[in-house]
């Protein structure tokens, strides 16, 4: 193991996690609370020389002294600690998360994302099939630490992310130091997300799934979502909508298995919300020729790829497996200079007819989301993750 003593002996930060409460509900509703805390991730980490605070990287470079191959660069740099509020605006009150999106500490932030923790090393494990909640990310319970001697920092300093993305700015895979091959983003110097298949897994060319290789790779690029907008029905979720964005709500996932069991093949997951004290069932989609899903199921999946013209990536690459592993929730705010988060809420791609099924996704305009515009006009926004609960199907929430 190299870094721990390093970390220890020139940590300047010392870190305080904010506590996070979570309920844990049983079947008939009654939940008990349980006191956790968040942790944020390492990439948003100052990344400094072990012998002095040197950094090992600045803007979007590795120093290419403390860093010269990965070897040497993983022996020689360590991740510090975290002002939670002062440097990243993260804070947190009883069982809300508050994340800011622009913060001007001694540099300025944006976003961030955090992991719920068990303890000091250990990330929450949800076992989630048969059961409800709201995320679904693939994780190491102590963020490789075990796994990988090179990784003294694991959970603690919050490394470890995966997201099925395979982006190449991730600082640390495995304990080792990402820097062969490193690829800052040319607007971005506040890095993104990165990922493998059966656990967080450096890449080299067609596997890394880049450009015109992007279905090639080793990981689901595209993802399964429900976008209700998308799917066919532009008055359900929004602002002033049947689902109103302008006011707290809840938002219910249930994964469902084959033989409604915590050991059944995880089939479907169902989206239900809650706002005002009732219960709003997810919109189906509507398009001719289409079933009116309201779920993600197999079927679901085939469906619109098919009717959207979307390259069907995701057939061979199961998540039930990575639910029977465990899953670690990851709570984000962020923006996107890849293509400004268009896929969201606007039309995306921006060429076709936008009448074409798949391709208008919200209300935003193609110009809108622009990360410069959107962190100089909307410094002070800001997302409330809170009143988390997990339990059996139907006992969250009524
Ligand atoms: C699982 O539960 C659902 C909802 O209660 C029910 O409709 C279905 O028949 C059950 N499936 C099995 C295999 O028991």
């Amino acid at each position: 193991m190299y870094g721990t003593a390093a970390i220890f002996a020139f940590a300047l930060i010392r870190s305080t996690h904010p506590t996070l409460s979570v309920q844990q509900c049983s079947t008939g509703g009654s939940c008990t609370t349980q006191s956790k805390s968040v942790i944020l991730d390492a990439n948003w980490r100052w990344l400094h020389s072990t012998s002095d605070y040197t950094n090992c990287y600045t803007g979007n470079e590795w120093d290419s002294t403390l860093c010269p191959d990965v070897a040497t660069c993983t022996a020689n740099c360590a991740l510090d600690g975290a002002d939670y509020s002062g440097t990243y605006g993260i804070t947190t009150s009883g069982n809300a998360l508050t994340l800011k999106f622009v913060t001007y500490g001694s540099t300025t932030n944006i976003g961030s994302r955090v992991y719920l923790l068990d303890d000091e090393n250990t990330y929450h494990l949800f076992n989630l099939k048969n059961q409800e909640f709201t995320f679904d990310v693939d994780m190491d319970a102590d963020g490789g630490k075990s796994k990988y001697a090179a990784n003294a920092a694991g959970a603690k300093y919050g490394t470890g992310y995966c997201d099925t993305q395979c982006p190449h700015d991730i600082k640390f895979i495995n304990g080792q130091a990402n820097i062969l091959d490193w690829t800052p983003s040319a607007t971005d110097v506040n890095p993104h997300v990165c990922e493998g298949i059966t656990g967080q897994t450096g890449c080299k060319g067609t596997a890394c799934g880049d450009g015109d290789e992007r279905y090639d790779g080793v990981c689901d690029k595209d993802g399964r979502d429900f976008n209700s907008w998308r799917m066919g029905d532009e008055t359900f979720y929004g602002p002033g909508l049947t689902v109103d964005t302008n006011s707290k709500f809840t938002v219910v996932a249930q994964f469902i298995t084959s033989d409604n069991t915590t050991t059944g093949d995880l089939v479907e997951i169902r989206r239900i919300y809650v706002q005002n004290g009732k219960v709003i069932q997810n919109s189906a989609a509507d398009f001719s020729g289409i079933s009116a899903y309201n779920s993600i199921t197999d079927n679901f999946c085939n469906a619109p790829k098919t009717l959207f013209g979307d390259t069907n990536s995701f057939e061979d690459r199961a998540m039930g497996d990575a639910f029977e592993a465990g899953m670690v929730l990851v709570m984000s705010l962020w923006d996107d200079h890849a293509v400004d988060m268009l896929w969201l809420d606007s039309d995306y791609p921006t060429d076709p007819d936008a009448s074409q099924p798949g391709i208008s996704r919200g209300p935003c305009a193609t110009a809108s989301g622009v990360p410069s515009t959107v962190e100089s006009e909307y410094s002070d926004s800001s997302v409330v993750y809170s009143n988390i609960k997990y339990g059996p199907i139907g006992s969250t929430f009524s």
